[in-house]
């Protein structure tokens, strides 16, 4: 598929591309979905047992109904992509795709975190985990309320537990607050940089460093931070490869 065409289609308005930068995106897809492949195929059995043991804890939330969050749902949305990679991206909530699909990160905000994380050669089922803070959509997409994301820390709990995560990012700032604790958080001024958990985090351990960056929602409306954002996902993919 053509760059240009999915900028447009996801609201960024008429998108002319760069043919050499094209041609370098269009390289690094195709690279990226080969190595998919063979990835997947060379999955370790560390990685499906850590995979079993999350399926297992997954069936014992699916019918959550801990908050008044499970009466609008159709789905509780799990994380997904490899766990076994330390690398952990938590977002704020399913929306409307994700609640009818079941799996983070797939509507139009998704997509475009997906290809610009994959521009850079960093592919979800092989370089990282993603999940929320609260597994199920909020009526409307409205914010998650402080005691939702309370009552729901239960799971991303776990996730980290098993998972144990050696970056953790925060997209946006329902994530960041819900990660960390801390209750005042501008991701305009922390983007780009570490936050640490407080006594507070119902989540993590206080003192975990948390990289913080733009919502891809943000994005959506805010275009114009996309080249703030792609230098918060190169300082991510340097972090990843030094973890390597
Ligand atoms: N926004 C989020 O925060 N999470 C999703 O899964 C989708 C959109």
């Amino acid at each position: 598929m053509n760059s240009a065409y999915i900028y447009e289609t996801i609201g960024f308005g008429k998108v002319y591309i760069d043919k050499k930068l094209s041609k370098s995106i269009k390289n690094n897809v195709e690279n990226v979905e080969n190595k998919s492949q063979e990835t997947l195929e060379n999955h370790t059995s560390t990685t499906s047992e850590l995979l079993q043991k999350l399926k297992a804890f997954y069936e014992t939330c699916k019918d959550c109904k801990k908050c008044q969050l499970s009466e609008q749902r159709t789905q509780v949305v799990f994380g997904d992509g490899n766990p076994d990679s330390k690398v952990l991206f938590v977002g704020e909530a399913p929306g409307a795709d994700e609640d009818v699909e079941g799996k983070p990160f797939v509507g139009k905000a998704g997509k475009l975190l997906t290809q610009e994380l994959e521009r850079v050669g960093l592919l979800r089922q092989r370089d990282y985990y993603i999940t929320n803070v609260v597994k199920c959509r909020p009526p409307g997409n409205r914010t998650p309320e402080e005691q939702e994301m309370i009552t729901c820390s239960y799971i991303l709990k776990e996730e980290v537990k098993l998972i144990k995560p050696q970056l953790v990012i925060a997209l946006g700032k329902t994530a960041a607050v819900g990660l960390s604790g801390v209750k005042q958080i501008s991701p305009t001024k922390v983007r780009g940089g570490f936050i640490s958990a407080n006594l507070k985090s119902p989540i993590l351990v206080p003192g975990t460093k948390i990289f913080v960056t733009y919502h891809p929602s943000y994005l959506l409306r805010n275009p114009n931070e996309l080249k703030n954002f792609r230098e918060d996902i190169m300082k991510i993919k340097t972090l990843i490869e030094s973890l390597r």
